[in-house]
């Protein structure tokens, strides 16, 4: 029988040398991270940017992150600042994406940052995307691996589901440990969280000893404007449902014969319950479920990054 997964390939010394190959060749290919599944391509390529709006149906506004083995391949793409160089001390490699100002030498497609005099970089900590930048000379654009303004996928299956054939290459990296996408923090200004990750504010406060703003993202990323993370149900927040076709989110025990009741975190956990986030939505998705309801969560630490998704899947 014909294995309908062809394209999801495991991670040896072969498949890191063919994903090398086609990133050369200025294609895409679907790498896990530690956060979420991304489309990867050689962000010195127009071609592979291209192809990566085009296969996401990619508004073109929406810059891409940039993403790199170490701080010694940056210096030719951004202007580094003091905050940058405390803040990747302490939290990279890892789930955290930072707005530096760009250097004008940079050779990053101006496609891949929408035309902005700012570039966001990330340090990913996955070994498989790891593996694939240290044998690269070049950076790699890489969005979740997700048709705009759907689920962010965190397994290979779900990179599948979402483009089937349409990408050669996906690596199976297993299930993303961290779940939901990188702490975005603008370093331009005065540092500005844009997007809430598992790195919290609080956290990135301590080490920065300034205060952080949040305020509205409107002007500073333009990518977090409209519906994102959309499940293609209705999510309502902070409500039961009142019959068994619509699922029901929430953290804590889960009690016998609420097959429509689903827990991000038996032991009310918000790390454990972030990275379940979006297999959970998923899952509801894909079990025929019209609509899904989800109680309050509280909003401190990996709660803040589940709300801020959870509402804008709820536009
Ligand atoms: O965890 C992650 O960051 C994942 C993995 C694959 O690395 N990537 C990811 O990329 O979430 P994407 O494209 O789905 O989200 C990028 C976000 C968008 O909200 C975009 O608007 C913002 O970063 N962004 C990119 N460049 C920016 C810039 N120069 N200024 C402000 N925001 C920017
Ligand atoms: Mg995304």
């Amino acid at each position: 029988m014909k294995n309908i997964y062809s394209n999801i390939l495991s991670f040896n010394k072969k498949t890191l040398k063919k994903t090398v190959k086609s990133l050369k060749l200025q294609n895409v290919a679907s790498l896990p991270t530690e956060t979420v599944y991304g489309l990867a391509a050689n962000a010195y390529s127009l071609i592979a940017i291209k192809k990566i709006y085009k296969l996401k149906k990619r508004p073109k506004k929406n810059p891409l992150i940039i993403h790199y083995y170490d701080i010694n391949d940056i210096k030719k793409d951004v202007i580094i600042n003091n905050y940058f160089l405390k803040l990747y001390k302490k939290f990279c490699p890892g789930p955290i994406t930072f707005i530096l100002k760009k250097n004008k030498k940079t050779k990053i497609r101006s496609l891949a940052t929408a035309n902005l005099n700012t570039v966001a970089i990330r340090f990913p900590k996955h070994r498989v995307i790891r593996s694939v930048l240290g044998s690269i000379n070049f950076p790699l654009a890489m969005p979740s691996a997700n048709i705009s303004s759907s689920l962010s996928p965190v397994s290979a299956f779900d990179v599948f589901e979402e483009f089937k054939k349409k990408v050669n290459i996906i690596i199976d990296g297993g299930r993303s440990k961290i779940g939901v996408e990188s702490t975005v923090i603008d370093l331009v200004r005065k540092p500005k969280i844009l997007r809430p990750g598992i790195i919290s504010s609080k956290e990135i406060k301590k080490y920065l000893k300034v205060n952080i703003s949040k305020g509205s993202t409107k002007v500073r990323s333009p990518g977090m404007l409209k519906k994102h993370y959309s499940p293609g149900i209705p999510v309502i927040i902070g409500k039961k449902p009142s019959n068994n076709k619509h699922a029901y989110i929430f953290i804590g025990k889960k009690s016998k014969n609420q097959n429509n009741y689903f827990s991000l975190s038996q032991k009310a956990d918000l790390k454990e319950a972030a990275a379940n986030l979006y297999k959970i939505m998923r899952k509801i998705k894909n079990r025929g479920f019209k609509k899904i309801f989800v109680a309050k969560i509280p909003n401190s630490g990996p709660g803040v990054a589940i709300n801020d998704r959870l509402k804008r899947a709820s536009r």
